[in-house]
């Protein structure tokens, strides 16, 4: 079982080091709050993943697609696609990313429920691998779409076998009640009618249950249903290529948490594979990057209380969103362990006005304003959620490569953040309630207008 992994990290001196680098040389050369993410974990994460698929002779054609939405930073991109991934992407920005980062569209699959016109015309374009299509609407939209372009589509449908994946419900898909997939008994008769569609090529079965899986077992339950339905489908004289079974194996997020090894996972299902033809996809993201990155914040106030004591810290649910949404806990510790400080039991908060906007509560730290604090496992769905709630600027993202720090994604400005507004004519600006003074008028007419030229 796969423990909480720091291995990236070291406390040296009583210091928290990133590789080779101090977190507090760091805090002082980029500013807080920023995310930091360890090159030596990403690549060991993606080799484990890689080497437990080679290792098996039913995996060792398998293809390993990253799935973009859990860290879509291009120096993450580039770097998967240099050691060999493919991609999992679920919008037409994303492939754009994809390809801006060096990726091959040959090595992409295109997963959601909601692929748009424009979205399937660019994906066909760029000559994808596969599309994982979602619905019987979508299969016909794909065949349509590659008739005007005169192509055939590769397609898979991505079949929703109704299996628990034992997760947060906000991210188990592989039930019925989710909205996605094909329900597994529709599936069938909607391959027949892929086969049957002139611009469309069959070439793969695919699934994901769910996302942040402990337990393996329902990957098994779900393989099984998916092989009685390629079992059909080859009696019918559909044969596919492939098999996707998506992403999904979860990290251990607290200390005295485990998650299962990649190869407790895996080496039943490529057993239950063995001596069949078919080259297996799958589309981690979390494991690949979650425990490689942390977030680096630092204490602004110390608010003691009866009730509860606060540190308020300069990251908030805008950087770090999974508290809020899903109750996640992510370990904090403080960057430099220093004596002298007495410990207290902190709820450690950022500056948002909601009372939602929490990183961790009831949190044991010896610590005083101006001190750092690391919030560990943030690679996954971290960047990639967050937002400009109350104008915050996003936070930078540096990478650690030995003792060299690489700014990959700068910290937004204020004025990025309203770049993109205007003013509407001023018609439309309603009467003030009181007559204003000339001077105050004339203050209002010279702000607007200098804000009207900016658009
Ligand atoms: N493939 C598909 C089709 C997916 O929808 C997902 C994740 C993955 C692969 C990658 O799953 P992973 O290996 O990372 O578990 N925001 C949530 C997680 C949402 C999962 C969305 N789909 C969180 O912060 O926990």
């Amino acid at each position: 079982m796969m423990p909480l992994d720091t291995s990236f990290l070291a406390r040296r001196q009583g210091i928290l080091h990133v590789e080779d680098l101090a977190l507090p040389e760091l805090a002082l050369m980029f500013g807080t709050p920023c995310h930091i993410y360890s090159h030596a974990a990403l690549c060991a994460n993606l080799r484990a993943f890689q080497a437990a698929l080679a290792a098996h002779p039913a995996g060792a054609r398998g293809l390993i697609c990253y799935a973009v939405k859990v860290n879509s930073n291009l120096a993450i991109l580039n770097l998967f696609a240099r050691m060999g991934t493919g991609f999992d992407i679920v919008s037409g920005g994303e492939l754009e990313r994809v390809l801006a980062a060096g990726g091959d569209a040959d090595k992409v699959v295109f997963s959601g429920v909601g692929k748009s016109h424009a979205e399937i015309h660019a994906a066909l374009m760029a000559d994808i691998l596969c599309f994982n299509v979602e619905s019987a609407a979508e299969l016909e939209r794909i065949n349509e779409i590659a008739g005007t372009l005169g192509k055939r589509a590769p397609i898979s449908l991505r079949v929703n076998p109704d299996v628990d994946p034992q997760t947060h419900p906000y991210i188990a898909t592989g039930l019925k009640i989710a909205k996605f997939g094909i329900p597994i008994d529709a599936a069938l008769a909607l391959y027949e009618r892929a086969a049957r569609l002139p611009h469309l090529h069959v070439r793969g079965v695919d699934c994901h249950i769910g996302s942040q899986i402990l337990n393996p077992a329902p990957y098994m339950e779900a393989l099984e249903r998916l092989l009685v339905l390629l079992d059909a489908l080859e009696k019918r004289g559909i044969c596919v290529e492939h098999l996707d079974l998506g992403g999904g194996l979860g990290i251990a997020y607290r200390q005295d948490e485990t998650a299962p090894e990649i190869s407790a996972y895996l080496a039943p299902l490529l057993d239950r594979l063995q001596g069949r033809n078919l080259k297996l996809i799958l589309e981690p993201g979390r494991r690949l990057v979650g425990q490689a990155g942390l977030l680096l914040a630092r204490v602004e106030y110390l608010k003691p209380g009866k009730a509860r004591n606060f540190a308020v810290v300069d990251a908030a649910m805008n950087d770090l969103l999974r508290p809020a949404l899903y109750g996640a806990w992510h370990e904090i510790v403080a960057v430099e362990q220093k004596t002298g400080i007495p410990a207290a039991i902190y709820d450690v908060v950022g500056p948002i006005c909601e009372s939602g906007d929490f990183l961790g509560k009831e949190r044991e730290l010896a610590i005083a304003s101006g001190d750092l604090l690391a919030i560990l496992s943030t690679g996954a769905y971290v960047m990639a959620m967050s937002s400009n709630y109350n104008t915050r600027p996003r936070a930078m993202e540096i990478m650690v490569q030995g003792g060299e720090a690489h700014m990959i994604r700068q910290r937004e400005k204020t004025a990025d953040l309203y770049a993109l507004e205007c003013l509407p004519p001023m018609r439309a600006t309603p009467a003030p309630p009181a007559e204003p003074t000339a001077e105050m008028a004339n203050e209002t007419d010279k702000g607007i207008a200098s804000r009207k030229q900016m658009c």
